[in-house]
């Protein structure tokens, strides 16, 4: 891989609700940096999964589909609380992406080898174009191993529910009955004992735990962090 493309990527791991989105989407919009939402790859093959009754098991129906397909992502920098804008073949499928459907269902479609090599490849692609900022589960341990900085953010649970629960109603998505608590515990428990590319600190991650910590203290100590990293490597 090109060496300046390294040198300009950051990735964010973590569980879910641990602010890797707002803070991604901070680096993206105040360092110029290209965010790479990660989990919404895998929401789209979730949903394509969905709409077209295949299995969410059936990595090889699932690909076929996904394959013949264009999938765009967009981030608007200058508007942090929106999701990255996600089209389907030009179809927008930024909220469908989001319902609860495929919350539930996203765990299993990414758990399939096939799947996630294939994503790994559409990830790299998007993020080798420009500088960038990755987030997801695995992107310093698989995606961009040999990122100038890679993160691992992490908070308590009930702080994460907290912050998932107020993301939820200010994007106004509707109230879930299972509840938030029990979705992230499930998530987290399938994301962290899954055999492939699970949830882990990647190695020589910075392992960043911001229960306390505001999002500008986040932002702060991850900015200073990554002009380290230039500074030492010119
Ligand atoms: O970040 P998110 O909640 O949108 O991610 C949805 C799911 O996608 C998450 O539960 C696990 C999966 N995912 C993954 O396996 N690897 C990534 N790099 C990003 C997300």
């Amino acid at each position: 891989m090109d060496k300046t493309v390294k040198d300009n990527v950051i990735t964010i791991d973590g569980p879910a609700g641990s602010g890797k989105s707002t803070i991604a989407k901070l680096l993206s919009k105040r360092l110029g940096l290209t965010y790479v939402d990660t989990g919404a790859t895998y929401r789209t093959l979730t949903l394509i999964a969905l709409e077209n009754n295949i299995d969410p098991e059936d990595a090889g129906a699932i690909l076929e589909i996904a394959k013949k397909s264009s999938i765009e992502l967009d981030s608007d920098p200058d508007d942090i609380n929106q999701f990255t804008r996600v089209k389907l073949n030009g179809r927008d499928i930024t909220e469908e992406i989001r319902s609860e459907s495929v919350g539930l269902a996203v765990s299993v479609v990414s758990k399939l080898p096939e799947v996630r090599k294939y994503l790994v490849g559409l990830q790299r692609e998007i993020a080798g174009r420009n500088p960038s900022v990755l987030e997801g589960r695995d992107t310093g341990s698989v995606v961009f191993p040999d990122a100038i900085l890679k993160i691992y953010l992490t908070a308590g649970l009930d702080e994460r529910v907290k912050r998932r629960q107020k993301q939820n109603s200010e994007k106004r998505l509707p109230l879930r009955e299972s509840g938030v608590k029990k979705e992230i515990e499930k998530r987290d428990s399938i994301d962290s004992s899954r055999k492939a590319s699970p949830l882990i600190v990647p190695d020589d991650a910075v392992i960043i735990d911001g229960t306390d910590m505001s999002i500008e203290e986040t932002y702060d100590k991850i900015k200073n962090l990554y002009y380290e990293r230039i500074q030492l490597k010119n």
